[in-house]
């Protein structure tokens, strides 16, 4: 059964997990709390990049650095090692706790060994689990642990842990999860160069990197000029969907020399289909364009005012997370499909 203090711990779950929504693509953004049968929280974790430990691991590895004195584990990054470290460790310190996990918890050898074998030895009393997980390769952890005794209660905060797990799914239904990322000063103005801090900017080329399509208006290819790259993160840069009526653009346009992208020009938006993770960058025009096909917005705010036009966002944007970057805002947005 799922209580009130259940929603509440699982509330701090997605909340920092939305902090990595969309980096830890193909991989799920997840977060995870681990409490004491007091209703103290003793670790929390978010998974942050494929390849690194999953949510539950690093809210296993804080609980342990909050309950015994060995600060050995701290040191240790790498996924494996942190489950044979635990398994090793552990000395019966988790008989009581409780798990609270937006997605079951994974039950196979991927890049990272299966969580549920983790929670089994470590002997975890509860496990909350919000979404399932509906993938072929890593379903079947909650029913697992149910197996081995672990009391296992599903669907806290469901439809926010599904709305997290959005990416993920769509990725399981080999459809192209889509995001119109916007930058706006305080009083909402998009144009006119450079809008927010270089802490965001930074953000948006760790998306750029985890991405595999980038769509952009031909009006702002035209008057910005722009890169559009990741090279702030050193990370590899998107193919790019210009959506534009006119057949060629200028290509010493910087975009045109990055190396190992394509750059297509594209009447239509149908390619995107062919891809996996879309961001589209775009100003007024794109935005009233597009807005009824995309679901889903990412908008960076600055504290500063501008000169210029405010935008004006599509209707009925419902807020679902947001945190500061820097010295800016940074908000995920969902709007329901028309
Ligand atoms: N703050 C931000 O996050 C941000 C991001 C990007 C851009 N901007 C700013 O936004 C301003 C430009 O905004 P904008 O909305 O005018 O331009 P835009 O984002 O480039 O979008 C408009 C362009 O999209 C293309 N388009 C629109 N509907 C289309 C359709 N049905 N079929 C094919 N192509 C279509 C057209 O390209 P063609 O004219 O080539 O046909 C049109 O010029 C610039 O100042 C830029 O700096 C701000």
């Amino acid at each position: 059964m799922v209580s009130a203090f259940d929603t509440v711990l699982m509330q701090k779950a997605l909340d920092v997990a939305w902090a990595y929504q969309v980096l830890t693509f193909p991989n799920p953004a997840v977060g995870a709390v681990v409490s004491n049968e007091q209703g103290d929280i003793l670790g929390i974790g978010a998974h942050q990049k494929a390849g690194m430990p999953h949510a539950e691991v690093l809210a296993l590895k804080a609980a342990y650095e909050t309950l015994t004195e060995d600060r050995r584990i701290r040191t240790i990054e790498d996924a494996s090692e942190l489950h044979a470290f635990l398994k090793e460790h552990h000395n019966s310190l988790f008989h009581n706790l409780t798990l609270h996990v937006t997605l079951e918890p994974c039950h196979h050898f991927g890049r990272t060994p299966p969580c549920s074998g983790l929670i089994d030895a470590l002997g975890i009393k509860r496990v909350v689990i919000g979404s399932f997980d509906e993938s072929n390769t890593a379903k079947g952890g909650g029913a697992f642990l149910q197996k081995k005794g672990v009391n296992v209660s599903f669907g806290a905060l469901k439809e926010k842990c599904d709305l997290l797990l959005m990416p993920f799914t769509c990725k399981e239904k080999k459809r192209p999860f889509v995001f119109f990322k916007l930058a706006v000063s305080s009083n909402g103005v998009a144009t006119g160069g450079i809008i927010t801090s270089l802490d965001s900017r930074k953000m948006v080329h760790n998306l750029r990197n985890c991405c595999d399509l980038l769509v952009i208006g031909g009006n702002t290819v035209r008057t910005d000029r722009p890169i559009l790259d990741a090279r702030l993160c050193n990370g590899k840069a998107p193919n790019i969907l210009i959506y534009s009526k006119q057949k060629s653009f200028d290509v010493t346009i910087p975009l045109f020399d990055v190396p190992h992208r394509s750059v297509m020009i594209e009447e239509t938006l149908d390619k995107i289909n062919d891809y996996s993770m879309v961001m589209i960058e775009g100003g007024q025009s794109m935005l009233n364009a597009l807005s009824h096909k995309v679901e889903w917005y990412l908008i960076f705010e600055s504290p500063h005012a501008k000169e210029g036009e405010s935008i004006i966002l599509p209707r009925g944007l419902q807020k679902i997370f947001s945190q500061k970057v820097g010295e800016d805002t940074m908000s995920w947005y969902y709007k329901h499909g028309e």
